[in-house]
């Protein structure tokens, strides 16, 4: 049985053959629709989401499965102390894979090592956010028609976006991918990827302030909200909540080909004037959600159609 905690959590050749079936989920729909007759996923959600989950339960319904779970701490028995770990105990007996987002970093390792099927990260505090990361990969390789040979910028908190602390981890496995990082000082990528991940893997890598200076060398660039949830005080996310304001005067300086991606949901981090350029992929991006969730749910499933 496998689980899905960590982006590492596949090498980059079971990646290749999970994002190859996503595309072919996307062109023939129809050839999935009953492969997961009969099979429940549970979402078992403890922090607010619109897209991973609901992206998650079209995928099951889209590959003919069934779908329970609770979209909030208050509405399960957390609210009266259950652990994380009896309640996926129970789970178990309830579904055949269970999808999983939780305040607390490495709650979904907790999960796994007490579930008897198949457990899913959706979202472990600041942590990671790997099925995110399947989306923005295929996003990636999907228009861009690669994943290596690539300059990326990852734009705004860099310090708690979980998102991008799960794409630097996929990415630096891909040949010739160079990385800026573009943060407040306040809100720079944590020490811990710089050493253990960047550094590690000999991996070229700068840090800037102002988007200004970055943006006419990226192929890709990834935008990402002040996660407002995970700050001590409010007084600091007010003054670093409008530090990055992308919009069609900052679209001017970058390459005809440029992506701009974001996990969503967006605040005031993208104009909405930017939303009608094309190299704009934000919401087909949450639409490459639904594929790569669908191949994913077959894969630790083990089921071939
Ligand atoms: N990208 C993402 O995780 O969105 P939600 O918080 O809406 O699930």
């Amino acid at each position: 049985m496998r689980h899905l905690i960590s982006p590492l959590d596949f090498s980059v050749e079971e990646l290749d053959k999970l994002l190859d079936l996503a595309n072919d989920i996307e062109n023939n729909p129809d050839k999935y629709a009953e492969a997961c007759k009969r099979k429940k996923l549970a979402t078992c959600f403890y922090e607010p989401s619109t897209r991973t989950r609901l992206s998650f339960e079209a995928a099951m319904l889209n590959l003919g499965g069934s779908v329970l779970g609770f979209a909030g701490a208050d509405s399960s028995s957390a609210a009266k102390g259950e652990s994380v770990s009896d309640t996926i105990r129970v789970i178990s007996s309830y579904a055949d894979i269970c999808a999983i987002r939780h305040p607390k970093e490495g709650a979904a390792l907790v999960a796994a090592s007490k579930s008897d099927i198949p457990v899913i990260n959706a979202g472990d505090g600041g942590h990671q956010h790997p099925t995110q990361t399947l989306t923005d990969l295929l996003t990636i390789r999907s228009l861009k028609g690669r994943l290596d040979n690539i300059t990326i910028g990852l734009c705004g908190d860099l310090k708690f976006g979980r998102t991008v602390h799960s794409l630097i981890h996929a990415l630096v496995r891909y040949e010739n991918v160079k990385f800026v990082l573009i943060s407040p000082e306040e809100l720079r990528v944590p020490e811990y990827i710089r050493e253990d991940v960047l550094k590690a893997h000999g991996i070229e890598y700068k840090e800037v302030e102002r988007l200004e200076d970055a943006i006419g060398e990226l192929d890709a660039l990834y935008m990402t909200r002040v996660q407002r949830e995970r700050f001590f005080n409010e007084e600091d996310y007010i003054r670093l909540k409008d530090f990055y304001v992308l919009n069609k005067a900052k679209m001017e300086m970058a390459k005809e080909d440029m992506l701009v991606l974001h996990p969503l949901p967006r605040v005031n981090e993208i104009a909405v004037e930017v939303d009608d350029d094309p190299r704009a992929v934000y919401f087909k991006q949450a639409q490459y959600g639904v594929y790569v969730r669908m191949a994913l749910i077959l894969t630790l499933l083990g089921i071939e159609v």
